[in-house]
């Protein structure tokens, strides 16, 4: 079978949320890419993942003239309501930060909104790819070669690589691992996600600490709840019956002044494990790595899509300015620019998730420092400040 030639300026693997504002952003400014996918469309546009946009990510996609539907569809929060020993407290983002909101709007819609919008506009999207190979990347012509949903062997020969591909894409693996610098932290818990056909318990987004463990309540639309529950990351998901996960939220969500969490049918549930990890690498010859693909956050601080998006915008910018005027500082400052907002990420995430969830391999000393900081959150105005800043995203 002949191999098909491909040529672009951008060469983008991976098609979420990093890869797709990426191919969007360099085509406004005129810059060519092709994305290449290792999933069907369907199923990118259906996996269930993030649901909180910062406030700078809802402009950023208004902007782009693809937020239409966000702004129909989404929820828009003044702020969120941290719940403990059995008690509300409301922090109120938006009088706290001068005006920002705390948007919910899925990322599956994020991704339906972005494809649909570049493929409208003749965007090149490979979906289906199988067997990526990264090459060249030391050189000023590197290439993919991977093979299309039908088979066909295909080269995609570009200026650049963006490796978009997520934590286990094979982009980071390309840079030797003598040059990489990594950073990790693995945490005890895991998270126990559901959707669930009943509309939303409450206006806003629940955080709550028990001593159970942490609970999340979250919305997808006016008929469907998501919910979370802390649990053990190697926890079998058939131990986990509905009335179980029931009595769990029920418990851990409770209130002293009565509240009630509304149920329904369970439509879909799962657990996902929880790590904080950094690839400072972010960078190597003409491989420029951004998202998951660099960095993982716990979802607690809900970081990981905006920090995808933020990167992207970064290396968008760079890209720009080496195509308008030949000048490759911003590419060469690309990493250090990225990783100084990345690492304020990891820390917020850390911190909501180290705060919330409850640790039994913690001592009775740590948890009371826990109960402290929360504490301190809801009774400071300069804590609540701090904690509000990071959520809704800081300044790009
Ligand atoms: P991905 O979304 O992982 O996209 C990478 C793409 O590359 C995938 O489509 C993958 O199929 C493709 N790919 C992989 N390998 C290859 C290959 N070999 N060839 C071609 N393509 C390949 N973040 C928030 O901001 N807010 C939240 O509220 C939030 N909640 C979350 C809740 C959960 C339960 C989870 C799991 C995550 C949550 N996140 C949240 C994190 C967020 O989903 C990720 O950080 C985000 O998807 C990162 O985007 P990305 O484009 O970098 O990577
Ligand atoms: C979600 O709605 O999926 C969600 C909300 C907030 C988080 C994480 C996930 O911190």
């Amino acid at each position: 079978m002949s191999t098909h030639k491909i040529r672009t300026k951008v060469g983008i693997i991976g098609a979420g949320p990093a890869g797709l504002f990426l191919s969007e952003l360099l085509s406004r400014q005129g810059i060519d890419s092709v994305i290449i996918e290792s999933r069907s469309r369907e199923d990118i546009e259906g996996t269930i993942r993030a649901g909180v946009l910062e406030q700078w990510t809802v402009d950023l996609m208004n902007q782009l003239g693809v937020g239409e539907r966000m702004m129909r569809e989404g929820h828009f929060h003044t702020g969120i309501t941290l719940r403990f020993k059995g008690q509300s407290h409301h922090l109120d983002m938006e009088d706290l930060t001068g005006g920002k909101k705390v948007t919910v709007y899925a990322q599956h819609e994020v991704i339906k909104d972005l494809v649909g919008h570049r493929l409208a506009h003749g965007a090149v999207i490979h979906f289906g790819v199988k067997d990526v190979a990264l090459a060249g990347i030391d050189t000023d012509r590197p290439s993919i070669r991977f093979a299309q949903a039908d088979g066909t062997p295909a080269l995609l020969d570009c200026d650049f690589i963006a490796g978009c591909d997520g934590f286990h894409g094979p982009s980071r693996q390309a840079i030797p691992l003598a040059q990489r610098k990594e950073f990790q932290k693995i945490y005890p818990y895991g998270w126990l996600g559901i959707l669930t056909e009943a509309p939303p318990s409450h206006h806003e987004l629940i955080y709550a600490r028990h001593d159970r463990g942490f609970a999340l309540l979250s919305m997808r639309s006016p008929e469907i709840q998501r919910l979370y529950i802390q649990c053990d990351p190697k926890d079998d998901i058939a131990l986990w019956s509905d009335a179980r996960i029931w009595s769990e939220l029920h418990q851990r969500l409770e209130t002293v002044d009565g509240w009630k969490l509304t149920e329904g049918p369970i439509i879909q549930k799962g657990i996902i494990a929880m790590r904080s990890f950094v690839c400072e690498t972010m960078r190597h010859g003409r491989l420029f790595l951004a998202g998951d693909a660099a960095h993982i956050v716990p979802p607690t601080g809900a970081k990981g899509l905006n920090l995808a998006v933020a990167d992207v915008l970064v290396l968008s910018r760079a890209l720009e300015k080496f195509y308008a005027k030949g000048d490759t500082s911003d590419l060469d400052g690309y990493a250090a620019t990225a990783l100084a907002r990345i690492w304020k990420g990891e820390r917020f995430s850390w911190y909501m998730t180290t705060m919330l969830h409850t640790d039994d391999a913690a001592s009775p000393f740590e948890h009371r420092i826990r109960e402290a900081d929360l504490d301190y959150v809801v009774s400071s105005r300069a804590a609540a400040t701090a904690l509000a800043e990071n959520y809704v995203g800081l300044p790009i």
